[in-house]
């Protein structure tokens, strides 16, 4: 084992998830018992270190409680941020500045916890290492709940957020069915471009629920009048009917569904949209055109923060990814992200592996076409297959006074100018 005399920088990156900070604890422990001089850990990822926001995590990870706690808290501890950083030739300044700062605390390792755009800013940073002879190694920790990132088998932060959304799906189905009146139910479920989180949903249906009547996801244009007739069509057969749709499906003009609403219009650095509305949309024309009682469930954060459900395959694959980046950083890797290479399905065994960054960031892993049924409203048998090993067992939160303990850093809530917003 190499003992490193450097020190680390690890931060946080794109939109949380439940077990995102797991990866966090397995990086800063990893770094720790390989003998890592300093963990530093930047606040709100590369636009925080930009402005020499950092914090020495020794400071506030004392023990292994701290690290079980850590592990078990939502969010992201060291905040996050989408900040997009230039192309090299576009604004060499940026990068002398970031690695004047990396030079200044000594840097020899950098990790950055995130999803396709973060891996972007992995991409850009260790080309410009190369580039100026810098001896800093940048390694990508896979992470979104968004299940979208290209050479991985699936990413930490989906299982969790499939595990809830599978669990939820079938409650709500239980509560259509409580009074003697037909109703309709929409879920709106996360996930841009890609419909992995939306067709979890699919989990719902089990030896005693009969699972979602429909799933929409972006990979298959969306017909607004096919779907009302199919609406109108269960609707006299069924007493309740429940559908999951993506925030992410468009109709065939290529504009999503929301944007039909008057809605939200907030776009971030990489130019994305934010999605809600879809099943208010959807649930408003039901009841109008169709005449009966209609909910709307955006299912929102909820999807992404719930830690008190888990799935301890998730928390612990997370956690493993962490440790894996720092093991292969310090064996003198970089340009690369880890990612999960699943060796079987039963019983499920994966391992991790390592992969070039520059054929991951910025791509997206969409849906295969065949692991979509034919009429473009439910998925298949082998996206169950896929998707179920993910969200085995639990892992419960360390409880006080009846709710999950959580672990927080308290400068997050404070701006650049140390201001405090709380
Ligand atoms: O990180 C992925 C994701 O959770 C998407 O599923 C969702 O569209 C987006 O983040 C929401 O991001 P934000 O919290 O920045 O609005």
């Amino acid at each position: 084992m190499k003992e490193t005399k450097g020190n680390v920088i690890v931060g946080q990156s794109g939109g949380p998830t439940a077990v995102i900070n797991s990866s966090l604890a397995g990086v800063y422990k990893t770094a720790k018992d390989r003998g890592a001089k300093k963990v530093l850990g930047m606040l709100h990822g590369i636009q925080g270190l930009l402005e020499e926001r950092y914090v020495d995590l020794s400071e506030h990870i004392k023990d292994n409680l701290d690290i079980e706690l850590l592990k078990r808290t939502p969010s992201a501890y060291l905040g996050s941020c989408r900040f997009k950083l230039p192309e090299i030739h576009d604004n060499r300044e940026i990068y002398d500045k970031i690695f004047e700062i990396l030079n200044k605390l000594e840097i020899e390792y950098f990790f950055y916890i995130g999803g396709n755009d973060s891996m972007d800013t992995i991409k850009k940073l260790s080309d410009y290492a190369l580039l100026n002879g810098s001896y800093i190694r940048f390694i990508g920790v896979p992470k979104t709940i968004d299940n979208d990132l290209v050479a991985t088998d699936h990413t930490p932060g989906y299982g969790s957020a499939a595990k809830y959304i599978g669990s939820i799906t079938k409650e709500v189905i239980r509560d259509g069915l409580v009074y003697d009146q037909q109703n309709v139910t929409i879920l709106e479920v996360m996930g841009r471009n890609a419909g992995w989180l939306t067709g979890a949903s699919a989990l719902a249906r089990c030896e005693d629920c009969e699972g979602p009547d429909m799933i929409f996801l972006p990979e298959v244009t969306f017909d607004v009048d096919l779907f009302m007739k199919k609406i109108a069509e269960l609707h006299k057969k069924k007493k309740s009917v429940v559908v999951a749709v993506s925030e992410g499906v468009k109709t065939a003009d290529g504009r999503y569904v929301c944007e039909q609403t008057d809605g939200i219009e907030f776009v971030d650095a990489f130019g994305h949209r934010q999605l809600t509305g879809t099943a208010r949309y959807l649930a408003e024309k039901i009841n109008k055109e169709v005449g009966c009682k209609t909910r709307a469930i955006e299912f929102n954060s909820l999807q992404r923060c719930a830690s008190h459900i888990v799935s301890r395959v998730d928390i612990t694959e997370a956690y493993q990814v962490g440790g894996a980046a720092v093991k292969e950083a310090f064996d003198g890797e970089t340009g690369k992200m880890v990612i999960l290479k699943r060796i079987s399905d039963d019983p499920y065994i994966c391992v991790t592996d390592l992969y070039d960054v520059h054929k991951i960031a910025n791509a997206e892993k969409k849906v295969p076409r065949e692991w979509i049924n034919k009429t473009g409203d439910y998925v298949t048998e082998a996206f169950i297959n896929y998707a179920k090993p993910l969200i085995q067992a639990e892992l419960t939160p360390i409880m006080t006074e009846g709710l999950p303990r959580h672990l927080y850093y308290t400068d997050i809530t404070k701006n650049k100018d140390g201001q405090q917003l709380l």
